[in-house]
């Protein structure tokens, strides 16, 4: 109901409904209808994916996974807010034991995880959407409780995130991965990007974004490293070129999506030259054909009079890549509209108007 609500898909289907129903008289104002397409309302196909609208549903940590295992329950819950041909990311889930920093947040890396996932992503289905799963490894953002044997977080570095005042958080000192071990993380994705295969997903999202690990090594605020992960840009995104390609090879491109949020600060993860980063990033997706997505995070936005006021930074991404874009980060029914008829972004990812709906 929420979804309906919160982008009129609802009074969209009354109002074409009245019309076909009523008398002659009727029968321009139903033209109307028809001829004004709500932008977010237009199919939009990727590859396999005929898309029936361009409104995504963003993904949304909900920490109701107990022990990393997702519940039954998710079905609900994303079920309500899957749409025939609709397009949906799920929750960030962790690939392995060390990718926690969240409470009970889900994982894809046991056999209990993926067959859990699949009475989920089957409730989905039947509403005839599309399920991608988001692959994340948060990195240094986790603490060593979060940890197997309560071991230090990992990460591009072995700097620890400045503690904030204001909530009182403390993430504990990572340990910077060794050269030798950064293969074994890589396996850690492509493995979770086969198990969400096996569990249903139609495909997954990998989380480039937000200063979790994968963006520890692309940034230059957190990577410190001397050895090929690091120093300059292309070896700094080398560990996500290596996460990326290892997860084409094994699901194939047209079921691989990304996030990434190159202008992004969160969690002391930030770049001297986020518009060099981001270009670099969308050059390495262009070399996989059928690549099915792109999606990018607006710069930090400021509220007026309650509204966000969107920077749309990603104009030149946009342009630069060659499938899918979506864009997320501050936008409502009419930013949305107007991003899609511009041709800024192909598909539109709402975060917390999801979040509070249905
Ligand atoms: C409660 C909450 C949980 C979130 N969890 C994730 C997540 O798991 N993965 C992710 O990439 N982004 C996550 N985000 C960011 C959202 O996907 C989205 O980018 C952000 O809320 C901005 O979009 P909005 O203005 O439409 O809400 C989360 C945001 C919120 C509010």
């Amino acid at each position: 109901a929420g979804f309906s609500d919160s982008f009129g898909i609802a009074s969209y289907w009354r109002c074409t409904a009245q019309s076909a129903s009523s008398s002659h008289k009727m029968v321009a104002s139903k033209m109307m209808v028809a001829k004004e397409a709500i932008p977010l309302l237009t199919p939009h196909k990727i590859g396999r994916f005929e898309l029936s609208h361009r409104v995504v549903l963003a993904p949304l940590t909900r920490c109701r996974s107990y022990t990393n295992v997702p519940q039954p329950h998710a079905a609900l819950y994303y079920s309500q807010r899957a749409t025939e041909g609709g397009l949906l990311v799920a929750e960030a889930t962790g690939v392995s034991a060390t990718a926690q920093g969240y409470p009970e947040t889900p994982g894809v890396w046991t056999q209990q995880q993926v067959d859990a996932w699949k009475p989920i992503v089957d409730a989905v289905h039947r509403k005839g959407a599309f399920f991608f799963c988001q692959l994340s490894h948060v990195g240094r953002v986790s603490t060593n409780d979060f940890q197997p044997d309560g071991q230090a977080p990992i990460s591009s570095t072995d700097k620890q995130i400045t503690p904030d005042a204001e909530s009182g958080m403390v993430y504990s000192k990572p340990r910077q991965l060794q050269t030798e071990e950064i293969p074994l993380i890589v396996d850690d994705f492509r493995r979770a990007a086969r198990n969400a295969i096996e569990s249903g997903f139609d495909g997954v999202e990998i989380h480039g974004a937000h200063g979790y690990l994968l963006e520890q090594f692309m940034k230059d605020s957190s990577n410190d490293r001397t050895d090929e992960y690091g120093g300059n840009l292309e070896n700094r995104c080398r560990f996500a070129v290596e996460v990326i390609d290892a997860i084409v090879h094994e699901i194939g491109a047209d079921r691989v999506g990304i996030r990434l949020s190159p202008f992004v600060d969160y969690m002391d993860c930030f770049d001297s030259d986020p518009h060099a980063l981001g270009m670099y990033m969308v050059q390495q997706l262009n070399k996989h054909q059928g690549f099915v997505y792109c999606h990018m995070v607006e710069p930090r936005m400021a509220i007026v009079d309650g509204r966000s006021q969107i920077p749309h930074g990603l104009l030149p991404f946009r342009k630069s890549f060659n499938g899918t874009f979506i864009a997320a980060g501050g936008y409502d029914r009419e930013e949305g509209n107007k991003v899609v008829a511009d041709g800024y972004a192909d598909l539109v990812a709402y975060g917390r108007i999801f979040y509070l709906s249905g």
